[in-house]
């Protein structure tokens, strides 16, 4: 981890978070707790998070920019969000961060940032 980096530059820029978003939603599609939330066609998904994941590690603010304030907890409470499934998003987001060619301090660090917003996103008991 380059402590004078940004994290989105640390993850391999552009490139990284596309590689990263690209192995993570198969995992989600896989996952039988989170599958069910999400639409058959995962693309606009994916395009939205690469979108999103790019500003929230400190890249340009592409998510912004197109759509505007991201109010993202306002955004996941049309879908029941438990804390197993803040835990299962969380570890398919692991899973897809072991599979990149980047130290482990990087992998811990990106999984730290996400786990703040993954319970906050938390709206229905289990
Ligand atoms: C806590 C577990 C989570 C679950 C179960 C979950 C589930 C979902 C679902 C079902 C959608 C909507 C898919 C659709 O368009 O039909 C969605 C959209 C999205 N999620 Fe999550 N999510 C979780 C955590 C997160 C986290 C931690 C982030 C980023 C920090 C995130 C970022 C996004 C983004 C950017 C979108 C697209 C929003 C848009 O439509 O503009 N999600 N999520």
């Amino acid at each position: 981890m380059d402590p004078n980096k940004t994290l989105y530059e640390n993850l391999g820029g552009a490139e990284g978070v596309r590689a990263l978003v690209e192995a993570f939603y198969p995992k989600v599609q896989k996952n039988e707790l989170l599958s069910p939330l999400f639409p058959e066609d995962i693309t606009p998904v994916m395009e939205k998070q690469y979108m999103f994941l790019s500003q929230f590690f400190g890249g340009p603010s592409l998510y912004s920019d197109a759509n505007g304030h991201p109010m993202m907890r306002a955004r996941h409470l049309p879908f029941p969000v438990t804390e197993e499934r803040a835990q299962a998003w969380l570890s398919c987001m692991y899973e897809a961060l072991k599979e990149m060619d980047i130290p482990e301090t990087v992998v811990d660090v990106t999984i730290q940032r996400l786990s703040g917003p993954a319970h906050h996103f938390i709206n229905t008991p289990s």
